[in-house]
């Protein structure tokens, strides 16, 4: 199983490397020692994250090459677009100024998140996903996460992990299940970017957590993402130092007064702090907003749009609020499919170089199609569940997260089918 293609280097610079895949050539940040021109490396997120004898590669490549171009040829198909002649007057206007590379004012947003008319919509979606084609091929980037304790001290409100729900069961994974379970992921599954999240669990502070990073990089080759509550920049330094690379922190929403209505204890500065630090510090940053939170306006999520935007993370993840039972906001109303694909359509025609990921929640909100049609409105990654099947039910932030009864084989056979059927890739080619 692969969800990188393999690549030649072909220029060093210091520590960069000019990577060739297929005629392409991306440039990645190196952090080996004696990598030279010739060698075979797997990159993602920009950094190369490890090396490949040359007669795996070449078989590997073998392999890809035809499906590649095959998927890409089908990609192109499916991503056309066409003339929009009964797309109405104005959507075209703002769409073909999206298209033509200008960005988009606040008005023009706020119009694209108010669309009623389906053709409209559709057209919206189609210029999402003709953009991605433009900038990202058909790559796609699969990412997994484990899940490593779902004991919290925090209380957000729409959390189903939050401290006062004392129904749920709470597990925490030892430090040795979790290099095992890593080693099973990495060496048997063949991923090679993960994230470790957890709850705000007073057992994993930044200490015992960067010891246990040193631990994960001394045995494996892979790129790290943490995602806890914020830590700050000296923590943030220290998970560096250690190895992590990248930051999953949402700022969940950008108002101010909204936010500390949902987080009783959290501080607004401190999250947005947080991720501005890690973004300084060169942490790959993932972030992004819950949609449809009770009591958010359509020009709440515009601003989350914009905000994150000047960010410019490496990668977007913005997901549906779903109420969570044993919570204070369980009787609130969930967003409908159509918000999530503008807000996933308008990110992209605002930032055509980012990556964005289907989320689980938008798959959970509309398990028939909402993974697909996050892909055709501008989204270009995954981020698979690894967690150890007896726990992943227990990290219920919210009920019947999508996945959370299919085993890891089956997570795998099916996002490698869903993304083919629509001409994409499982890979990332760095950047
Ligand atoms: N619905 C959707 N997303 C949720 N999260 C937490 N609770 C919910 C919910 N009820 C998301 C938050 C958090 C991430 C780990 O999970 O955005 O950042």
């Amino acid at each position: 199983m692969c969800y990188a293609i393999p690549g030649k280097v072909i220029e060093v610079k210091e520590r960069k490397v000019v990577v060739d895949y297929f005629g392409e050539r991306r440039t990645a940040f190196n952090e080996f020692e004696n990598l030279k021109i010739g060698d075979y490396i797997y990159a993602q997120g920009g950094f190369v994250i490890d090396r490949i004898l040359e007669e795996e590669a070449v078989k590997i490549l073998e392999f890809w090459k035809e499906t590649f171009f095959k998927l890409r040829e089908a990609d192109l198909r499916i991503s056309k677009i066409e003339d929009g002649r009964s797309v109405s007057k104005k959507t075209k206007i703002i769409l073909d100024k999206a298209l033509e590379g200008f960005k988009l004012k606040r008005e023009e947003v706020l119009y694209l998140l108010n669309l009623e008319d389906e053709i409209d919509k559709e057209y919206l979606y189609k210029v999402a996903n003709y953009i991605r084609y433009k900038f990202h091929k058909n790559a796609c980037c699969v990412h997994g996460i484990i899940e490593i304790s779902n004991y919290c001290s925090c209380d957000c409100l729409y959390c189903g992990i939050r401290r006062s729900n004392k129904d749920l069961n709470r597990y925490r994974m030892t430090e040795e299940e979790i290099l095992r379970h890593l080693d099973l992921m990495i060496n048997k599954y063949g991923f090679k970017a993960i994230v470790i999240q957890s709850g705000e669990d007073s057992y994993y502070d930044v200490e015992r957590l960067s010891s246990l990073i040193k631990e994960i990089k001394k045995k494996f080759n892979l790129l790290l993402f943490i995602s806890i509550n914020e830590v700050g920049e000296e923590g943030l330094r220290k998970f560096y130092e250690a190895g992590v690379r990248g930051l999953l922190l949402r700022f969940e929403t950008i108002n101010k007064e909204l936010y500390e209505r949902f987080h009783p204890e959290g501080s607004f500065e401190e999250r947005v702090n947080d991720i501005k630090k890690a973004k300084e510090i060169g942490f790959l940053l993932l972030t992004g907003g819950l949609i449809g939170l009770p009591g958010e306006s359509l020009q709440d999520i515009a601003e989350d749009i914009f905000f994150a935007t000047r960010l410019n993370p490496e990668m977007y993840t913005f997901g549906p609020f779903l109420p969570a039972s044993d919570t204070p906001l369980s009787n609130f109303e969930k967003p409908d499919l159509e918000i999530v694909l503008k807000v996933t359509a308008i990110l992209r025609l605002l930032n055509p170089e980012g990556k964005i990921v289907s989320t689980t929640a938008v798959e959970t909100l509309s398990p028939q199609e909402g993974r697909t049609r996050a892909f055709l409105a501008g989204a270009n990654s995954l981020m698979l569940n690894l967690t150890p099947e007896h726990y992943k039910t227990l990290y219920r932030i919210y009920p019947n997260r999508i996945h959370e009864n299919e085993s890891i084989e089956y997570q795998i056979e099916k996002a490698i089918k869903d993304l083919q059927d629509l001409g994409r890739a499982p890979t990332d080619l760095g950047v």
